[in-house]
């Protein structure tokens, strides 16, 4: 039996036995005894009577161990010309003071606190120090419009903000402040504080009586140590897109996660715990949560953190010229990020330029890695080209080649095979499961493995029934796919209104409210249309009320607009179409695939459920324009 199968089956057939060896593979004070129990919701949780601390795995441990030294976190900014270093002792020194800042302020164990930062070192000491003080954090991404800050506001409830004076989008400085501000106001939650980091490229007006200086405030802090939580107490709540305009928020635990990601740094990653890993996403997205800040330090590695773009800062040799700079071993980024450089560097010049010597593994994650785009990195790069599939809910990686245990052929297309833990069947309709070349709901048969998401935030009636109650005794992760013959899984998209825009996952649900929300407007259809760059792109489709008169052009800027300010740049929504109808079935439902479909140029089968087949006539001519 190969090395990968032997793992896989000892997860799946004694999940409790597999886990409790790989707890033993963190620090914590308390072991725990009781492995995997169910809550009176009848939710797996996993070790229950475990007391630790993250920060402490992710920091103090290190020190403790004599690595305080080393080189914890690189910060490499393109967009401001800073670059730093941070050693693991300086790193817990900062992070102590910070966590002591924010205790000054009332902060404790169980408190949410939400950090709205662009990518600087502060943005990972945040994270941290509410570990450390057993706060639950809770990050949203800065592209993110002051509306969806509010609504995260309302939801979490945080008793601070933490934030920084702008960000900098290429060479676009973009004050963060306002943004806060403005989220206050709209929110019904109120903050007791905001701490403001100040940025020299933007000092913000500290005008309201909740602000903070933040280097104020740290000057006067005294260091905070790590707070004792439990396993199963929450670390973080990360809000992410479902079908509806309310964002879920996916609450991860301490316990589970912790071992899950230290297991997945050595089955998965293949990284030494001495070894550069460059994880390039935002603090805002799991992605970041995970590979940015949480791994890589849990496993004592040095974390690369970039506040900068794969092109134009300054050039398509930016990835490049990072890994060979802080001789990084893996490197880990969103396909999209590599279409991009395709697009501007196909020759590959840039890259010739650098030494890639102690690069070995490329990773790839956060949207279908695309044939053309795997075939063009495994040629210029000359690395191994790894994808792997998960998703906010879990944390990490469900599908992945697992080259830690047993590298495996790559096939395009597919993500390889379950990660062990993770035990995956495809299901049809009526809950039945599908054999090899099948398509079918991607489902993972329960238990689920440790740290993925035990509820939804102050939603656990949304949790039951959006993941666990459409098909008893399975989570679904609302992707289709199917198994090959081999047992590889292939990831063929949303079989929900989610779409995924250069890496970030968005809801075309609440795209669609937003613009219904347009007074000239009757209804509207929001689909997720094929871009060579970014995936996705949404695409509107509105009809307008009767006798309404508008100027097309006019309507379009107005409702782009509107998109704009209430979801956020993030969303890249930029095409409203007005159209007579929308394609309908008898019932009333909008025939989102095949107008999707007939935009992507694809081939199509009129729904014989259809009530107007004119109306398909009048999209495909719209869209021929
Ligand atoms: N704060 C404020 N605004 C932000 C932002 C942030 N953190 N991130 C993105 N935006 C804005 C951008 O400035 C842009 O605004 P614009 O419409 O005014 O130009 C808009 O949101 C869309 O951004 P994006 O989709 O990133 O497009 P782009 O044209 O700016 O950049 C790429 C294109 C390919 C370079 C970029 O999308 C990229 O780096 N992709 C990789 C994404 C990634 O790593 N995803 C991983 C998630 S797991
Ligand atoms: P997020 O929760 O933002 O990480 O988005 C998760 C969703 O992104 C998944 O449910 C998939 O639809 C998509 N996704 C993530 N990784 C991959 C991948 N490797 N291949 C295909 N789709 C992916």
């Amino acid at each position: 039996m190969s090395a990968y199968q032997k793992e896989y089956l000892l997860a799946k057939e004694d999940p409790k036995k597999f886990w409790q060896s790989q707890a033993g593979n963190i620090d914590w004070f308390k072991k725990p005894t009781k492995i995997l129990e169910f809550d009176n919701n009848g939710i797996e949780r996993w070790f229950t009577d475990g007391v630790l601390n993250t920060c402490w795995l992710a920091l103090d441990y290190h020190c403790e161990q004599g690595r305080g030294d080393n080189v914890a976190l690189i910060y490499d900014s393109p967009v401001t010309g800073n670059k730093s270093q941070y050693t693991y002792h300086q790193l817990r020194d900062q992070v102590s003071k910070v966590a002591g800042m924010l205790a000054n302020q009332g902060v404790e164990k169980g408190d949410r606190v939400i950090i709205y930062m662009p990518m600087i070192p502060e943005a990972a000491m945040a994270m941290l120090a509410c570990a450390r003080l057993g706060a639950i954090h809770s990050v949203v991404f800065g592209g993110f419009a002051p509306h969806e800050l509010a609504v995260r506001i309302d939801d979490a409830q945080p008793k601070t903000i933490m934030t920084a004076s702008c960000g900098i989008e290429f060479t676009t400085v973009i004050p963060y402040k306002p943004l806060v501000d403005k989220a206050i106001e709209q929110s019904h939650w109120k903050p007791e504080k905001v701490f403001v980091f100040q940025r020299p490229e933007c000092q913000a007006e500290l005008a309201h009586p909740y602000d903070l200086d933040w280097q104020q405030e740290v000057e006067k802090a005294q260091p905070h140590s790590c707070v004792p939580v439990l396993a199963t107490d929450p670390l973080y709540i990360l809000y992410t897109s479902g079908t509806t305009g309310k964002p879920k928020g996916v609450v991860r635990d301490n316990g589970g996660h912790a071992v899950a990601l230290k297991y997945s740094m050595s089955a998965i990653y293949n990284v030494a715990e001495d070894g550069v890993y460059w994880a390039v996403s935002d603090v805002g997205w799991v992605l970041g949560h995970s590979y940015i800040v949480y791994a890589p330090l849990i496993h004592g590695c040095k974390t690369v953190l970039y506040e900068g773009k794969p092109i134009k800062t300054p050039d398509a040799g930016a990835f490049w010229r990072v890994c060979a700079e802080h001789k990084v071993n893996v490197l880990f980024a969103a396909p999209t990020a590599f279409r991009a450089i395709k697009k501007e560097d196909f020759d590959g010049v840039h890259i010739e330029k650098y030494d890639l010597s102690k690069l070995h593994t490329i990773f790839m994650a956060g949207e279908r890695l695309d044939p053309p785009t795997l075939a063009w990195a495994q040629e210029k790069a000359g690395k191994p080209i790894i994808d792997n599939w998960w998703q906010t809910e879990t944390g990490w990686p469900m599908v992945a080649n697992p080259i830690g245990l047993e590298p495996m052929p790559v096939k395009a297309g597919s993500s390889t095979k379950p990660v062990p833990g993770y035990n995956i069947e495809i299901l049809n309709e009526q809950g039945e499961v599908l054999g090899p070349n099948q398509q079918g709901f991607i489902a993972i048969k329960r238990p689920l493995p440790p740290s993925c998401l035990p509820t939804i935030w102050r939603n656990h009636e949304r949790f039951e029934s959006g993941y666990l109650n459409v098909f008893p005794g399975y989570y679904i992760c609302g992707d289709g796919g199917y198994f090959d013959s081999d047992g590889y899984l292939y990831i063929m998209g949303r079989v929900d209104d989610v779409i995924n825009v250069a890496g970030h996952r968005l809801s075309t649900g609440e795209m669609e409210e937003v613009v219904a929300g347009h007074p000239a407007i009757a209804e509207c259809a929001v689909v997720g249309i094929s871009d060579e760059l970014k995936g996705q792109l949404p695409l509107g489709l509105v009809v307008l009320k009767d006798g309404v008169k508008v100027d097309n052009n006019q309507l379009e800027d107005e409702i782009v607009d509107v998109v704009r300010d209430k979801i956020g740049a993030v969303a890249c929504f930029k095409q409203a179409l007005v159209v007579e109808r929308l394609p309908k079935t008898r019932s009333g439902k909008i025939l989102r695939k095949t107008i999707r479909q007939i935009a992507d140029g694809e081939k199509y089968t009129v729904p014989s459920t259809i009530d107007d087949p004119n109306s398909l006539v009048e999209i495909e001519k719209i869209l021929e324009r």
